[in-house]
């Protein structure tokens, strides 16, 4: 069993409480990979003063040198993939195959970053007054909090990490608490790669002992989130009303759509992927299938057949499809939602139970679950479940499924499954949402391409991509009369 410190100043360091919290391997309980600090205020406000301390030298590093030093860390990781998607699938619980798609996304991340130092680019704009010269410069914002969830504990915090340093910042990362280790890991191959002190700073803990105060500490510039709903709008408060820069990335509740012309294979193929995939715990996370009536009974048949194929078990197994819940908490959630989609009239076509066999007694494990005949007024509809259930929600024509689809708060991503050119475009215009997928899973997203979405899903600029670099870092403008004599009594 590990123990884990926190990583302030360039060196690991002891917390200010002797508490700590476990962390558990949601597969087997019986192994405690872990124990990381619940640190306070005190570590807060260390690593917030070494984020401080270090920003001025960073900032004024050039930033080809900053990108040398996400290089080193991207060979790093590659050499490390193997040990990282390990930890990885042991605390957090998804396979070792999707674990190893999540590193490599990582890396890619950490490489496109990388490059992009050599790209921050302002932009000369001619005047309307002569002998002027105006022009944009990119700046770095400052220290910066980075709070991330533990449903991709590898890729997540790499991507709020790699902009924040290529572009300059200084940054305390606050991860989740289930999933230390990664974050650990991280650490480590960062302190290998000779990252100046300070400008990576790792705090563990609570929402409330550690990320509340780290985004109310006066010297943090900016927040970037991903979690749940009710965090992301009680930091978004803090950080308004302290006239700071805010990004959150929230919940989903992302539609599939079928449409008669689909081709249906294909479709039910994403349906699987999407809603089982990862156990259902990503915001990505296909949890509706909205389904033309004329084929929604082919539709559920298939995606049955597939749903009991799926092999539940440890995902360090080669042969295991899905992995279990993340906690206790998480699978008890999950287990309420399959008892409230019950008793709306839903009908559970296929999984439900706890999984209680000597394999599985250890461990968080669920059946994956399908319900039929949901409707948009059911809770299963439109809460965000983030576990393996998939709604199928039938609707008459494509009109409805276009309403159905977007009737939720949600907009993060949707897929929609049509042969239909005109169809698909009218659903690319009309779907109320950050990411849309035309015959393709509502999961995943390339390292190079912008993330994020539309209502309750997001506020702030997209992350990843070149759109990153409005939130990671600040735009100042120049105004430059170099004769000095042309503006006179002609200021707007
Ligand atoms: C993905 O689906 O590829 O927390 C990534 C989440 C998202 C990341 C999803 N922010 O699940």
């Amino acid at each position: 069993m590990r123990l884990i410190d926190n990583f302030i100043d360039g060196s690991w360091q002891s917390p200010d409480s002797s508490k700590r919290a476990p962390n558990i391997n949601p597969a087997d309980t019986r192994e405690t990979i872990a124990e990381a600090p619940l640190s306070t205020s005190v570590d807060v406000a260390e690593a917030v003063k070494a984020a401080e301390r270090a920003f001025p030298g960073w900032r004024a590093t050039p930033a080809p040198k900053r990108g040398h030093l996400l290089y080193r860390v991207q060979r790093k990781m590659e050499e490390r993939r193997n040990e990282l998607a390990e930890a990885l699938t042991r605390e957090e619980g998804k396979t070792v195959t999707e674990s190893h798609g999540e590193v490599q996304r990582a890396i890619n991340v950490v490489e496109f970053f990388a490059a992009e130092s050599r790209r921050i680019n302002g932009e000369t704009i001619p005047s309307e007054f002569p002998n002027n010269f105006c022009y944009t410069v990119r700046e770095p914002v400052g220290p910066l909090a980075l709070i991330t969830p533990w449903n991709f504990p590898v890729a997540i915090p790499m991507w709020k990490l790699a902009p924040a340093i290529a572009y300059g910042n200084t940054v305390v990362l606050k991860p989740a608490s289930l999933t230390p280790l990664s974050a650990a890991l991280i650490a480590e191959i960062f302190n290998e790669c000779d990252t100046p002190a300070g400008v990576l700073n790792i705090v563990y803990g609570s929402g409330r002992n550690v990320g509340e105060p780290l985004v109310a500490h006066p010297s943090i510039k900016g927040v970037s989130f991903t979690g749940s709903n009710d965090v992301g709008a009680s930091l978004y408060g803090t950080g308004a009303a302290r006239g700071i820069k805010c990004q959150c990335e929230m919940g989903g509740k992302n539609p599939i759509i079928v449409l008669e012309d689909a081709d249906l294979e294909l479709a039910v193929n994403s349906a699987v992927q999407g809603a089982y995939g990862s156990t259902g715990q990503r915001c990505t996370a296909t949890s509706r299938a909205v389904v033309v009536e004329s084929i929604a009974d082919a539709f559920v048949e298939r995606v049955e057949e597939r749903v009991n194929a799926l092999v539940v078990g440890n995902g360090l197994e080669p042969e295991t499809d899905m992995g279990p819940s993340v906690d206790k908490q998480q699978l008890e959630t999950v287990l309420d939602f399959i008892n409230i989609g019950q008793k709306e009239g839903a009908q559970l076509i296929t999984g439900g139970k706890l999984l209680a066999t000597e394999m599985h007694k250890h461990g968080f494990f669920i059946e994956p679950s399908l319900f039929d005949h949901v409707t948009s007024d059911m809770r299963i509809a439109q809460e965000e479940i983030f576990g393996p259930v998939l709604s199928v929600l039938r609707v008459p024509d494509t009109a409805t499924a276009l309403s159905v689809a977007n009737d939720v708060r949600y907009g993060l991503t949707a897929s929609i499954y049509t042969r239909d050119i005109s169809k698909a475009l009218t659903f690319t215009d009309k779907l109320q949402v950050g990411i849309v997928h035309v015959n393709s899973p509502t999961v995943g997203g390339e390292a190079h391409i912008p993330f994020g979405g539309m209502k309750a899903t997001g506020v702030g600029t997209r992350e990843m991509g070149r759109e990153a670099i409005a939130f990671f870092t600040e735009l100042k403008v120049v105004y430059w009369d170099y004769t000095g004599s042309n503006r006179k009594g002609n200021l707007y």
